[in-house]
C-alpha cells in the first residue's frame, strides 16, 4: 500500500451510496492517481490556469455528474467531452475519489 486512505464525508457518502468496500476504495484511489496523470497536464493541483478550473476537492458525486454531463453532451466543452468519452464509470469513480482526497489532506487526516 502506498498511501493511507483518509475517509472524508464525501468519500464516505459515495461509498455508502455505491456500496464500495473500503478495500475497493483504496484500490480505486490508486487507480485514480494513475489516471489523474492525464488530467494534471491541464488541471494543476491547487490553481486555476488559463480558464481551467481546479478540480481538487469537488464532492465525488458532483464530480461524476459533471463528467457524465460532458460525456452525454449536456455540458459543452470540446476538450472535456473528448476526455469524458474516454472514461468508463469505474474510471470516473476512481478519479472522483482521488481528486477529492487531495483536498487539504493534512486537515482531514490529522491525528488527534
Ligand atoms: C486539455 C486540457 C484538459 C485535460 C487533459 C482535462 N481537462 Fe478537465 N477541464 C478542462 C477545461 C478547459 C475545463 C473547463 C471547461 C468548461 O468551462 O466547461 C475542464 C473542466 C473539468 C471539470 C469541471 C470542473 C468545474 O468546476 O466545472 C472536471 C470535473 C474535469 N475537467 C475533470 C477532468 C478529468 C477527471 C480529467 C482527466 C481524466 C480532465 N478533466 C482532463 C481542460 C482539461
Amino acid at each position: 500500500m502506498v498511501q493511507k486512505i483518509c475517509l472524508t464525508w464525501g468519500t464516505a457518502l459515495l461509498l455508502t451510496s455505491t456500496s464500495i468496500s473500503p478495500l475497493k476504495a483504496n484500490e480505486l484511489l490508486e487507480y485514480g492517481e494513475y489516471l489523474s496523470k492525464e488530467c494534471s497536464t491541464c488541471h494543476k493541483k491547487n490553481s486555476k490556469t488559463k480558464g481551467i478550473p481546479s478540480i481538487v476537492g469537488i464532492e465525488p458525486e458532483s464530480f461524476i455528474k459533471v463528467l457524465k454531463s460532458y460525456k452525454d453532451g449536456t455540458l459543452k466543452n470540446e476538450t472535456m467531452i473528448s476526455v469524458a468519452k474516454s472514461l468508463d464509470d469505474e474510471q470516473m469513480k476512481a478519479l472522483a475519489l482521488y481528486f477529492h482526497s487531495l483536498k487539504e489532506p493534512e486537515k482531514t487526516c490529522q491525528k488527534q
